[in-house]
């Protein structure tokens, strides 16, 4: 038997102190992350042009001063391994390499993104991590990449938390902070596990662009956004600053109507989930740059406290939803998942709102708020009177209510 030239309490001891130093990068999204993301829109069309261009109109349309920082390639940018084992660009849909292509996205003040699997391949077939954690974390790292979105394609008879967690240490022994973003569809409940290994997780299977309904794929289905709206209730107690439920990328401008955009956006909103435009931002029209670019509703995604919001009623479909806000202020928004337009008659002092989860309370008769229509971008009045709200099918009416003075004052 062959002796390790190493003492056996300094192999454990290098063994202990290697998992014990290895963490998540703490501090990287203290509010949701926001960026683009290749997938919904190209799948595997992607090449450096497609990223430059995007980097370049997320400037130019107002995205980056909204806030949106990420520019994420998604499956299919990968060539082979190179003798050594280390990862390298499909050489000819990025024939200058990811490390310029990074340079030029940092160079626009924006930051990169890049994706893999925690499986032999990724569900595009291109190269999984799958053994090579630390070497792709350290090409990562070499590069410049600042997100890694990880997938859970082809990962027959692995633990999903163990996967996930090598890749954390992989990143951590690299050195470069990089938001780690768990794509595990919510199979194996990340929530309960996942808060000290990435910085957001999936909360489901994929979207697609459509209001309600599921598209059945042969193999597997991906789902409207009422169907993944519905799978995040019970996970709110989960997410907060730096850990995310991530109800998957945004389809805007990907074929709804302007008003299920919208909904879709402030829905987003109201989850505090990662705001991943899915669109073509190089061609986007007027109203989906003004879907997305809306810095009131963002400021509701993005709101220090974190907390993501509740569903307070559902009635013949019309759901209530409240979060609550800096400064005493709330946000409150108001989704008519009908196929025809409803009416509400809503009396804010009769309906007040507990919430144990941030120990917040909405009491309309202690404090008055001013309402502010987010998409019209007014104040419509107090919560002195009740409101009379019409909702098209498939739309909302979002609100900030601020919190002006205490009545008792
Ligand atoms: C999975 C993910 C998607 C996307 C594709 C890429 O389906 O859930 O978001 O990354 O893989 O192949």
């Amino acid at each position: 038997m062959q002796h390790s030239k190493f003492h056996p309490f300094v192999l454990i001891f290098m063994i202990v102190s290697c998992s014990i130093y290895a963490q998540k990068f703490d501090g990287l999204a203290p509010t949701p992350p926001m960026g683009w993301n290749s997938w919904n829109n190209f799948h595997c069309e992607v090449d450096e042009d497609l990223i430059k261009e995007t980097a370049d109109a997320i400037v130019t349309s107002g995205m980056k001063d909204a806030g949106y920082q990420y520019v994420v390639i998604d499956d299919c940018w990968h060539g082979e391994r190179d003798s050594l084992g280390f990862i390298q660009a499909d050489p000819k849909r990025f024939p200058s390499g990811i490390k310029a292509l990074a340079e030029y996205v940092h160079s626009k003040g924006l930051k990169f993104g890049i994706y893999s699997d925690a499986g032999w391949k990724t569900c595009g077939g291109r190269p999984g991590s799958r053994g090579y954690e630390f070497q792709d974390a350290l090409k990562y790292a070499e590069w410049g990449v600042d997100y890694l979105k990880y997938d859970w394609c082809n990962t027959e008879g692995l633990k999903a938390e163990g996967a996930y967690l090598t890749m954390r240490n992989a990143l951590y022994k690299a050195g470069r902070p990089i938001v780690f973003s768990l794509c595990e569809w919510g199979d194996n409940q990340p929530w309960e596990w996942a808060k000290d290994i990435g910085h957001l997780w999936r909360t489901t299977g994929d979207i697609a662009p459509i209001f309600d309904g599921i598209v059945d794929h042969g193999t597997w289905f991906s789902l409207g956004v009422m169907q993944i709206l519905d799978k995040q209730e019970g996970l709110r107690e989960f997410a907060g600053p730096d850990h995310w439920n991530d109800p998957d990328m945004m389809e805007v401008g990907n074929g709804m109507s302007v008003g299920e955009d919208r909904a879709h956006f402030s829905m987003w909103a109201m989850l505090a989930a990662p705001l991943m435009a899915g669109n073509d931002v190089r061609n986007m029209s007027k109203e989906t740059m003004a879907i997305l670019t809306n810095k009131e509703v963002i400021a509701v995604n993005q709101d220090p406290l974190g907390i993501q919001g509740l569903k307070y009623s559902s009635n013949d479909s019309l759901e209530i939803w409240f979060k609550p806000l800096e400064k005493n202020d709330w946000a409150v928004c108001f989704l008519n998942r009908a196929i025809s337009e409803k009416t509400v008659e809503f009396n804010w002092r009769k309906n007040i709102v507990t919430d144990d989860l941030s120990e917040r309370k909405f009491d309309a008769t202690l404090f008055e708020y001013q309402i502010r229509d987010l998409w019209t971008r007014e104040i419509i009045g107090n919560t002195e009177k009740t409101t009379s709200l019409k909702i098209p099918a498939h739309e909302v009416k979002i609100f900030r209510l601020i919190n002006t003075r205490s009545t008792n004052n």
